[in-house]
């Protein structure tokens, strides 16, 4: 990542952690960051994971795959770790041991990588809604082509958003590059963004990307 990249989420840290959650990113995070992956087995990557349900659900549905999870909002690592580990012995659950987590900007995690994705999930990205903001957006053309890049030869990203006007904006930066978009019917599990549903819009829309 290019040091003068900007900024494309909020706050970092949020409302003081449970000693149990502080106890997870000291202790326990460090045993799931994305070490020593190669391209022998399939991988996934979502970006933005926030608390990490959906991250949850394609390690269940995928168990012979490795699921990265690129968040940089600490609370929502923390959660996820909560969730994935038992609170008895702090031990990763069996389920979830296909799960790798990178605490930061995904675009330092793919900055110099190599790795080669099936799925490059986004869901409910971050929509920057005003004007002065729009230079936020993640999903702009410039990260699309990259990210491109980083499928395998039937690679997908799949980005849902309930966020209509930003829909439109990402079709429109998907037609200044080379991917092909299609927009199927998809029933994918209502994360809490889905559920906060901040634009107040009947259902989340979806759009798949391949490079053919
Ligand atoms: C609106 S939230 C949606 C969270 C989750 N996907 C959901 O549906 O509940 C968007 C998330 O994207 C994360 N995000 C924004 N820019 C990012 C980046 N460059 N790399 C990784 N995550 C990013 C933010 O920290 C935030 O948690």
């Amino acid at each position: 990542m290019e040091k003068q990249e900007i900024r494309t989420f909020g706050r970092r840290h949020g409302k003081k952690l449970s000693a149990r959650k502080q106890f997870l990113l000291d202790n326990i995070l460090p045993a799931f960051l994305p070490k020593n992956i190669k391209n022998t087995g399939n991988l996934i990557l979502e970006i933005g994971f926030g608390n990490g349900e959906h991250v949850r659900d394609l390690a269940i549905r995928h168990p012979d795959s490795i699921i990265i999870g690129a968040e940089p909002f600490m609370n929502g690592v923390a959660a996820l770790l909560s969730a994935i580990t038992s609170e008895s012995d702090n031990q990763i659950l069996q389920e979830y041991k296909n799960i790798r987590i990178w605490p930061d900007d995904v675009r330092k995690l793919l900055h110099d990588s190599e790795l080669k994705f099936s799925e490059i999930w986004v869901l409910h990205p971050d929509p920057w809604p005003k004007a002065r903001h729009e230079k936020r957006r993640l999903l702009n053309s410039d990260f699309l082509k990259l990210l491109g890049t980083f499928l395998d030869t039937n690679g997908q990203i799949i980005i849902g958003t309930d966020h209509w006007e930003y829909f439109d904006w990402i079709v429109n930066e998907v037609k200044k590059t080379s991917l092909y978009a299609s927009f199927p019917p998809l029933s994918v599990i209502h994360t809490r963004y889905a559920e906060k549903n901040m634009a107040e819009t009947d259902t989340p829309k979806y759009l798949v990307l391949t490079n053919q």
